[in-house]
């Protein structure tokens, strides 16, 4: 696969190395227009892509997808989209169809999808593991440092977690129950008082009945949280902690541990704790560019195409609605 890259910031950087690592992938072009140095050939804007390729990975900042993903499709890219897929539901839409257009395959980077523990988990839960599910509970805790949100494009609302972290846990719980029918939601800037949410607990209803709670804060230290429990994110602090909670008719079950918990009829009876043989851990964003070369290669139809992520990016903007604390809903 003959790829690019577009914008080589905090997640660019990480596709770009593993790229770089990957027998079947030829890095012909890096796209950013403040690179200063690079190994490979430099265009600042992707109009001025100069080389030929099959592909690109667009990690641009999101308000920016949209244009990148009608530039790529022009020239008859095949694109790995970062998530969000887009900041709006227009500009998703518009990926959508100028991909359709254009015959191209779009794969959303909700890179959670392909990490071994979750899969492992979706098998168990349509394996029968627990019965039924029947609710989830998340908490999602971690305290940013300040620094996080000084002198750059987080400091206002765009700093929301709801955008930033939450649209995993939605990508997340989608991929492990469907369709989410309805959210509800509180949140608060009580800590630091920016024109964001910080914290907040959210309800989400799935078709046929299942039913969810997350409670998120980028403000709280705690060592709850996927990137915690798995230690997937190299910027952040493993713990091995579960951060999800996963009840069923005849069980329940927590992740990443994968414990489960049942063998007994009812509450007359303690449930008992197993713990499944647990497969090798992965790294989700080289999996992830190995499905994209098989995408791309027309042998895989895309694990997350930029239609299903627009229906994460739905819930996501519905929670952020949902969340946003009283001074910010009456601005
Ligand atoms: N999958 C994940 O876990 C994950 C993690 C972080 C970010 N993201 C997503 O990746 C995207 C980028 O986030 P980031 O944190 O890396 O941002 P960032 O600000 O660190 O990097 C963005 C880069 O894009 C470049 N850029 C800006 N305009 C451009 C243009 N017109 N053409 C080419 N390059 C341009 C910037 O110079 C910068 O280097 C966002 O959509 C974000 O939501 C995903």
């Amino acid at each position: 696969m003959r790829l690019l890259i577009a914008g080589i910031g905090l997640i660019g950087a990480r596709h770009l190395a593993h790229a770089q690592a990957m027998e079947g992938i030829d890095v012909v072009g890096v796209i950013d227009p403040v690179l200063q140095q690079t190994d490979f050939p430099h265009f600042a804007a992707i109009e001025q892509v100069k080389v030929e390729a099959d592909a690109i990975v667009i990690a641009t900042p999101s308000h920016l997808h949209a244009d990148h993903a009608e530039a790529a499709a022009a020239r008859g890219w095949h694109m790995l989209i970062e998530k969000p897929v887009a900041h709006d539901m227009e500009a998703a839409v518009r990926i959508t169809r100028a991909a359709d257009a254009a015959s191209v395959q779009t794969l959303v980077g909700h890179h959670r999808r392909h990490h071994a523990r979750v899969a492992e988990l979706k098998a168990m839960l349509e394996a029968g593991a627990i019965g039924t599910p029947i609710l989830a509970s998340m908490i999602w805790a971690m305290r940013k440092p300040d620094g996080y949100f000084e002198g750059n494009w987080r400091s206002g609302s765009d700093g929301s977690p709801v955008m930033i972290n939450l649209v995993h846990e939605v990508d997340l719980l989608r991929h492990l129950f469907g369709e989410v029918t309805g959210v509800a939601g509180f949140g608060s800037n009580a800590q630091r008082g920016a024109a964001r949410v910080e914290s907040g607990a959210v309800a989400l209803a799935f078709e046929g009945g299942m039913t969810a709670s997350i409670a998120f804060a980028d403000s709280a230290l705690s060592p709850w949280g996927f990137e915690a429990g798995t230690g997937e994110n190299p910027n952040i602090g493993t713990t091995g902690e579960d951060y999800l909670r996963i009840t069923g008719r005849d069980g329940s079950v927590g992740f990443p541990s994968l414990t489960v918990w049942g063998g007994v009829p009812d509450w007359s009876q303690p449930a008992v704790p197993q713990l499944p043989k647990k497969t090798a851990p992965n790294v989700p964003l080289v999996a992830q560019l190995e499905h994209f070369a098989d995408v791309v290669a027309g042998c895989s139809a895309p694990l997350v195409s930029a239609a299903d992520a627009t229906q994460t990016l739905r819930v996501t903007l519905q929670i952020e609605a949902a969340v946003a604390p009283r001074s910010e809903a009456a601005a």
